[in-house]
């Protein structure tokens, strides 16, 4: 296999700073001994000004999927019912979460593409008023579709005593999510996307509402909530943790509080805003309508008579750069461009150099060059 670095423009995993990677050479520590406690302890109060959360906040050693069935079997009783606005492939996910756990998923259908409202979700706990929880996808990877109305259904949880789940696996970091402001419950984030890490911790904080669901349930044995807040005593997780992966997130959470939460946010929306004007001097149809565009995942449909699949292998093999497919439903249909982490000018203006070239390869008519200087005019202003 080659050793050339690619670009990798995924909606995660994401290019991993060198500084992250050389993090993880650091040598293997006992995990019930001081130098664990102190790496444990650190990367969960740094992880707490990202989530801006002063609630408690866990570190797991699997990836984002791992953490939604964490908070799922943890928080949800059997027979209870958590309404779940599905327009897209991870929402699906959430369903079967709460499905295979014994609850009951009450779906808002929403469509691809767009994102649920404040009042489809009014509506579905006034005909379900019994519910128990919302959970929620906030940016739906498999469309680049995100929740616009994410503060207002935090206070309509609270005011109608839902817990509030979200599953924020491809945006916390890049986008405003202030947990303790929007009164999320349980927000959930892999290591793998905005945060720049290697994939295989998730990280998931915890409100004092939901502990109060929490104490009432014991279907977990690996994901056991309780018995990661009585190992957290002790500076120490129940079970054995990915130790150099702890090292990278210490390191990637430093360089994320060095940029500055604001600043960064602000950096991701700059990122996706080139790109979409990039697309769009190619012309290029987005996947999402405009106003719940992502600024961290991109979705393109395929143009009409190209083959997707030509698009991302042209990029990968003549131009070393890797985007993503369509899933599920959308296989063979679209693409998506993640734009996170540590993403920068140069990656969009070689991502979008390589996407001309594989477009104009496949005979796709454009103006060639018309997307870099798009995306270079974009940076300017
Ligand atoms: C919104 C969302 N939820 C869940 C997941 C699953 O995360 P993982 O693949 O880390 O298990 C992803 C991964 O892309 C995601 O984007």
């Amino acid at each position: 296999m080659s050793e050339r670095v690619q670009l990798i423009m995924l909606p995660g995993p994401t290019m991993v700073p060198p500084r992250v990677l050389r993090a993880m050479a650091k040598p293997i520590i006992n995990h019930r001994g001081p130098e664990f406690k102190e790496l444990y302890l650190g990367v969960i109060e740094k992880s707490k000004k990202v989530f801006m959360t002063k609630g408690d906040l866990f570190i797991l050693s699997c990836s984002g999927t791992g953490g939604v069935e964490c908070a799922i079997s943890n928080a949800i009783g059997p027979g209870e019912k958590v309404i779940i606005p599905v327009n897209g492939v991870f929402s699906q996910r959430v369903k079967r979460t709460v499905e295979i756990f014994g609850g009951k998923p009450v779906e808002i259908p929403v469509e691809w593409g767009s994102s649920v409202t404040v009042d489809a979700v009014e509506d579905a706990i006034k005909k379900e008023p019994d519910a128990k929880a919302l959970a929620i996808v906030y940016n739906e990877t498999s469309t680049g579709a995100k929740v616009k109305c994410m503060a207002e259904l935090g206070e309509l949880c609270d005011e109608k005593g839902l817990l509030y789940i979200v599953d924020a696996i491809s945006i916390l970091g890049g986008d405003e999510l202030p947990v303790d402001d929007w009164k999320v419950d349980i927000c959930i984030t892999g290591s793998q996307k905005c945060l720049m890490s290697p994939p295989g911790l998730a990280l998931l904080s915890i409100s004092e509402k939901a502990w109060s669901a929490i104490e009432r349930t014991n279907r977990a044995v690996y994901f056991d909530l309780k018995a990661y807040r009585d190992y957290l005593k002790e500076g120490e997780t129940p079970f054995t943790p990915a130790i150099p992966l702890f090292y990278a997130l210490d390191e990637a959470l430093d360089m994320i509080l060095e940029e500055g939460m604001e600043a960064r946010i602000e950096r991701h929306r700059r990122c996706a805003n080139a790109i979409y004007k990039a697309l769009e001097a190619i012309g290029l149809e987005m996947f999402a309508k405009e106003e719940f565009r992502s600024n961290t995942v991109i979705g393109v449909r395929d143009p009409k008579g190209i083959d997707g699949n030509m698009i991302r292998r042209i990029m990968r093999e003549k131009y070393n750069v890797v985007i993503a497919g369509g899933m599920g439903k959308l296989k063979g249909t679209m693409f998506r461009i993640g734009s996170m982490g540590n993403v920068s000018m140069a990656d969009i203006l070689i991502t979008i150099s390589a996407l001309e070239g594989a477009l104009q390869e496949l005979g796709y008519e454009f103006d060639r060059g018309a997307g870099v200087v798009a995306a270079n005019e974009a940076f300017k202003s």
